[in-house]
Formats: structure tokens, sequence, C-alpha cells
């Protein structure tokens, strides 16, 4: 969910309703604003994307000079008009992000025994502060005491009745950061809501709540005690993507990959194509071992890294989806590296795994795309992938970039280590600057996947099989496909199918091998031929060499250009992004903002 405020001495809704389409990423179920007009509280919902909300303001206008702001992605109620923030309890107008877990003992505890209009966690909020209110504290007594009472991770937002010249906010668990303008004041969930108002920013810590005029603003800590906090200066001016000729974002972002891999690889390779630039002094050789952690995309992004790190710098790698790594309990090495991979840097369960691993003494890196989110500044080392913003919330460019910044940061521990003898190096490093190039010409056979994407359309259930490297992006495949075309579908490792899950192969089911620059060719043609004899419709990816063993057997062969084994994956990535959009076009899909996602998601 995203959060904006402000409080100034001008009209204010139109930039409210203009910021929350930067914070759409965060969620689009519903949204809402609320305004103080001459001190009286007006509010406008609308159910589905911020456009909605445009609409019925058209007809409904709000205005005020003191707002707040709200995105929702659904999580206690049904994303509704009644479930949609900013909730109103008597005088106050709350907008939340996170979970109130013990909302349900704060509403049988209020006096009044009010009427709880939503089915949502965060109108007892509302109704709390309400109740302080009515008691007789200040609205600043009545919002400081209410957050004692809280337990759950928020960022809070709130507003009251005839009290038109104040902005409050708090911060627990969900990141807030206070804007700073010229006689007006913002409350924002990260930079990307702010960086169009002020380029002023004071990020919130753990439990501080904060009172916001247009002059001025007053931070407490979780104790009470007024504290002050750094100004951060935006410097990267991170504009706002348009689509340009593309018919979506994710076609656009799937077609600059050769420019945004470029921009990874500058970061990470130096002018003499050496892995060294963009890691600083970090002496990567003293780790025994390497904890990824990461959600959806970036988790696949993880899993790829696991073959290279342990293939070529010849460190042991564990991998875990963040949202279970510190309920396992994992054992940590005091000697081992944290990686946390995040497309926004907000993702709630990465986050939280980034503290958790801080919290038991081991080093912590972020490799994040957005520069100014809380894990870049939370994590002791961090590494930007720098592929500029992406906006469809299906994950392209910069899974592409994340892959390419762990294989420069792989060959550069390989390096440090002295693991590999230096012709082996000189040969990996070549390949990877030469991946630009590659994915350009890959992405020249956009029309033959197509056409290949109308058939597979039709289909209930499909899966994608890979050996080695291939394995992890079969995963990453079957998740975009979902993501987007909502067709059922599973990634295996191709030696696992026969496992089980072969059960499901019935004739006509299409399972897509993934087979570039496969070093267990062989075996992988096995099970392709094991779902073929049972009547499973074939698409092979492949290079020549798969393409000519298998012939025949394949419906269709999609031929990737050639390339090494050590970047295949991020080659064949471009295959299976396109196969997802394409199926999706064809099946009239909103592609750019699919059903129930949210680009990043900031609860746990
Ligand atoms: C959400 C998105 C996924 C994304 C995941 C991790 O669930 O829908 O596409 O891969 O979050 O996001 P992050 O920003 O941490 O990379």
């Amino acid at each position: 969910c995203g959060i904006l405020g402000i409080v100034g001495k001008t009209e204010v809704s139109a930039r409210l309703v203009e910021g929350l389409k930067r914070l759409e990423y965060r969620g689009y179920d519903s949204s809402g604003i609320a305004l103080l007009d001459q001190g009286d509280l007006k509010r406008v919902r609308a159910e589905g994307k911020i456009k909605k909300l445009e609409d019925v303001l058209e007809n409904n206008q709000v205005e005020g000079a003191c707002g707040i702001a709200h995105t929702r992605w659904a999580t206690h109620g049904m994303p509704n008009e009644t479930n949609a923030h900013p909730h109103i309890a008597g005088r106050v107008c709350v907008v939340h992000n996170g979970i109130i877990e013990n909302y349900a003992e704060i509403r049988d505890g209020l006096s009044g025994k009010p009427i709880i209009e939503s089915e949502t966690d965060t109108e007892i909020v509302a109704h709390l502060v309400n109740e302080n209110l009515e008691q007789g504290m200040s609205p600043v007594e009545a919002f400081g005491r209410s957050l004692k009472k809280f337990r759950g991770a928020y960022a809070l937002g709130l507003i009251i009745d005839g009290n038109e010249n104040q902005l409050f906010c708090a911060r627990a668990g969900s990141p807030l950061a206070i804007g700073i303008g010229e006689g007006e004041m913002f409350i924002g969930s990260d930079a990307i809501a702010l960086e169009q108002l002020t380029q002023k920013l004071v990020y919130l810590e753990e439990g501080d709540w904060a009172v916001l005029t247009p002059d001025g603003y007053k931070i407490f800590d979780e104790k009470d005690q007024e504290v002050s906090r750094p100004i951060t200066h935006l410097q990267d001016n991170f504009i706002q993507a348009t689509k340009g000729n593309y018919r979506h974002f994710m076609l656009k972002e799937i077609f600059e990959q050769p420019i945004t891999i470029g921009q990874t690889l500058a970061t990470f390779l130096d002018e003499f194509g050496n892995p060294s630039k963009g890691f600083g002094k970090v002496e990567f050789s003293k780790y025994k071992r390497i904890y990824i952690v990461a959600c959806g995309t970036a988790f696949y992004a993880g899993a790829v890294a696991k073959y290279w790190f342990e293939q070529v710098a010849g460190i042991p790698v564990e991998i875990d989806i963040a949202s279970e790594f510190r309920y396992r309990k994992p054992v940590l090495e005091e000697e081992g590296l944290f990686i946390a991979i995040s497309q926004s840097g907000e993702t709630a369960d990465t986050l939280a795994a980034l503290r958790h691993a801080k919290g038991k003494g081991v080093e912590t890196l972020a490799l994040v795309n957005v520069t100014t989110s809380t894990m870049a500044r939370e994590a002791d080392i961090y590494l930007p992938i720098n592929a500029g913003p992406e906006i469809g919330v299906a994950s392209t460019k910069a899974f592409t970039s994340q892959l390419t910044a762990l294989a420069a940061f792989a060959l550069n521990m390989s390096e440090q280590k002295k693991f590999l003898d230096k012709e082996h190096l000189a040969k990996l490093v070549k390949a990877l600057t030469e991946v630009p190039d590659i994915v350009g010409e890959t992405l020249q056979l956009d029309g033959e996947i197509d056409k290949m994407c109308l058939g597979l359309s039709h289909a209930k259930s499909l899966f994608y099989l890979g050996r080695d490297m291939n394995y992890p992006i079969a995963l990453e495949a079957a998740l975009k496909l979902k993501e987007i075309s909502y067709i059922h579908a599973e990634g295996y490792a191709a030696g696992e199918l026969k496992h089980g899950p072969i059960a499901l192969i019935e004739p006509g089911t299409p399972v897509i091998v993934l087979a570039g620059q496969d070093p267990l060719l062989e075996k992988t043609v096995s099970n392709l031929q094991e779902v073929a004899s049972r009547g499973a419709k074939v698409f092979l990816v492949a290079d020549k060499k798969g393409a000519e063993i298998v012939g025949d057997i394949a419906e269709q062969i999609i031929t990737l250009p050639d390339c090494d084994p050590f970047t295949a994956p991020i080659i064949t990535t471009i295959v299976i992004q396109l196969i997802a959009y394409h199926t999706a076009v064809h099946l009239g899909t909103d592609v750019d903002q699919p059903r129930n996602l949210a680009k990043s998601v900031t609860v746990e």
C-alpha cells in the first residue's frame, strides 16, 4: 500500500492524486483521498485503480490545503470501496500501510462500542484517536497516546476534522518519510511518492512519530522525546518512465534490456573489463558462505546466482524465500555474507529477513534497483543494479540486471579468491560484456515467439522444464506466465518431472523445454522424450546443437543465438519474458497491472 499526505496553504488535491499514481506500484485494489476543506473533512474513495478515483473525483470535487491519500493492496477485507482508505471515525481520518495485529483487542476495549464500517484493521486507529479526543486530549496527545497501544507494523498518516493546520504520521515497521517544502510539508511511503514535490526528505526511524504544519515539523521518538533526524537530499532524478511507442510498459522494458544490462555492466566493470568497479573496497574473499534471500522474481535471480557463486568462486550459497528465512531459525555463520535481492528495496518480507541477519551479526548486502529504498539505507553494503525505473508489475529488466550484477559479483569474488585461472576468468568476463549485443539478437525472435503464443494462450496448464541454470529460469518462466496471463504454469527441474508431476501430462499439454547451453543436454532430451511419448506438445528453446538433436519431436523450436554457458540464463530469460507477454496479449489481460498483484508488497 502507498501513503501520501500534504499540509500547506494552497489547494493540494490534484497533487495528491498525481502522487498516488506514482505509488500505484504498491498496489491498486482501491484508492482514496481525504481533505480538510476549511476545516471540514471530505473524503472520496473508489474500488480499482487510481483512474477510477479520478473518474469519481470529476463529479465529486474535493478541495483543501491539508489532505491524505492512499492506494491499497488488500490484506484485511475485500478490495471494495468500504474497505478503501482513508478510514474515518468521528473527527479522525487515517491512512495506513501495514497490519495492526491487535486490532480486535483495541476494538473490544473502545468505550463507546462504536459501529465499525469496514472489515479492515485500520479503521480501529481512527476510532481510538477519536475516543482520546472525545476524552478531552489535544490532537497531539490523542495521536501520541494511541500509538502506544498498537502492535504490528504500520506507517500512518492522519488528519483531524476542524484541525486544518496539522498532519500526523508515525512509523513502526513500515517505512515513512517526511518531505520538506516551502510553506508546505509532505509525508510519503517512499521517495518515489515525494520526489516530484520536494528534494528534501527526512526518514522517520523505527518508533518515530511526527506532527507537521505548513511551516515545520516536529519528530518524536517512541518515548515521546523530541528528536532531530538527518535531512536527505534526493540526487537521482528518477523521471517517471513513459511508454513511448510501445503498447505496454512491459514490452518497452523487455526491449530496453540491451541498454539496461549495459548500464548494469558499466556499474560493475571498469574500463578494462575488470569486475572490480562498483564493489568499492569490499573484501569478498573473507566470507565463508553466502545467504541469499529474496521474493518472487528476485528470488529466482538469487537461485541462478547460487550456481554462479559456487561454480566460479567456490563459495557455498544458501538461498531462502524471504518469508521463510527468519522463521526457520537459520543457523548463520558470522563469517557469512547475507545478500538481499529486491527491485524495489521495500518488500516487507525481504526487509524483515535483512534486519534479522543484521541482528545476528552477519554482514548484509542489498542488491536493489531503487537507490532511495529502505534496504539500500539499512544494509551494510549496498549495490545498485541501475536498471532504471521499472513500471510493469511483472519484473523483466530488473531481473536481467539483477542477474548481470550477480554474475559480475561472482566473478569479482572469484578474482579476489583467485579461484579460477586468469584465462578462464577473462573468458567469462568477456562473455558477460557480450550480453547486451546477444540480448539484442535474441529480441529479434519476437515475431516467431508471438506466433508460438497464439497456441499457448488456449492452454489450461503448462510446464517449463530445465536442468542446471535453466532450472531456476524455468521457475521464473512459469511465474511470469502465471502473473500476467493467469494460465496455470509450473517450472520443474527436468529430471524431477518423472517423480510425480508427470501424472499431469495429458495429450496436448504444452511443455516448454529450456535447453540453451545445457551442460546435460542428452539427459534433458531424454526427459523431453518422456513427456512427448505421453502426448505432450513439446516446445524447445535451445541453441543450435539442441535444436538439431531434438528436431521433429518438437512442435516448434526457438533457436537462441550463440553465447557462453555462463551467460546463457540471461539470454534464455528474454525468450521466456516474450512468451509470457505475447500469451497475455493474446488473452487480453491487463499486462502492466495484472489482477491481485502489487509491484512491491509492503506487508509481511
Ligand atoms: C511482488 C511482485 C513480484 C516481485 C516481488 C519481489 O510480489 O509482484 O513481481 O518479484 O514482489 O519484489 P522486489 O521489489 O523485492 O524485487
